[in-house]
């Protein structure tokens, strides 16, 4: 039977009894309402420990005033139901206070890689994941980490940070996972109408260009950029936030495809904001 923990210290009885019996945990860190795309991760999980973790926590310290906080599609049960299907062994679901209680003032910030593309139009989100992201590897103790390319400036950060801060934990990254129409899965896909589902494809339909471009030999990444835009740009409903190719390790801007570049997109359709990617390696 999947376990359910909703304090730090519920789940710490756990950690401590599988510690014991010298058990490998994987945690999968998500914010619920969860999908095909996390699946893969929990999957991938399974296949690589003696126990697995899904932490289901909604972070508002990620999130800016003026985001979706409050309108973030929630649903604990069905969460649970494909975390017990798919072989979850506990389930950590802390209320806000738990994670903050009173007197919260310590924080894990990062420069560099959290400088460009979503780190400019969301100033205050990458302070928020990486402080969340620390207290759960502190609670859950794990010996790997699994999170999708899809948030890949995540990825690079995440990474990071363990490597900064000593942590001895494995960090798994995990390739998208698309609707067979070629639209990354996100729970923000739950914001589109009919309208606006269909213009999301033009995300897709952008990184599949980009990385044909790059794939037939294109080296010039601002090229590939441009072509990238422009595409996004014949639809009306779509408004570019950002359409850059950095360096996938220091998410530093690049003009030429080198070592291991990310070409990374934010478009807003309607009001909801959506990314997308696609990661070259160069030939040398
Ligand atoms: O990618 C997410 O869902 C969140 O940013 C994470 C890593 C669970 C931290 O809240």
């Amino acid at each position: 039977m999947i376990a359910i923990a909703h304090t730090v210290k519920e789940a710490r009885k756990y950690i401590t009894e599988w510690k014991k019996q010298g058990l490998s945990i994987g945690l999968v860190p998500t914010m619920g309402y969860l999908h095909e795309g996390h699946m893969s991760l929990v999957k991938r999980a399974r296949q690589e420990n003696g126990k697995v973790v899904v932490s289901v926590f909604v972070n508002p310290m990620q999130f800016s005033p003026n985001e979706d906080l409050d309108q973030y599609p929630r649903d604990f049960d069905a969460d649970t139901r494909l975390c017990h299907e798919n072989g979850v062994d506990l389930i950590l679901h802390p209320e806000p206070p738990e994670m903050y209680p009173d007197g919260f003032c310590s924080f894990v910030d990062m420069t560099g890689p959290t400088a460009e593309l979503c780190g400019k139009s969301r100033p205050i989100h990458f302070r928020g994941v990486c402080t969340v992201v620390n207290k759960l590897f502190n609670i859950v103790q794990p010996d790997r980490a699994y999170f999708g390319q899809k948030d890949a400036q995540q990825l690079a950060v995440i990474r990071r940070m363990v490597c900064d801060l000593n942590m001895s934990i494995e960090i798994v990254g995990c390739p998208i996972i698309r609707e067979e129409d070629g639209l990354a899965r996100s729970s923000r896909n739950k914001y589109l109408n009919e309208e606006e589902r269909k213009a999301a494809l033009i995300l897709s339909r952008s990184v599949f260009l980009g990385k044909e471009m790059a794939e037939e030999g294109e080296k010039d990444a601002r090229k590939i950029c441009l072509a990238m835009r422009r595409l996004i740009e014949t639809e009306p409903l779509a408004r570019v936030d950002y359409v850059e190719a950095v360096d996938f390790s220091t998410i530093q801007k690049v003009d030429a495809v080198q070592g291991e570049t990310l070409f990374a997109i934010a478009v807003y359709i309607g009001k909801t904001r959506l990314i997308d990617n696609f990661i070259v390696k160069a030939i040398s």
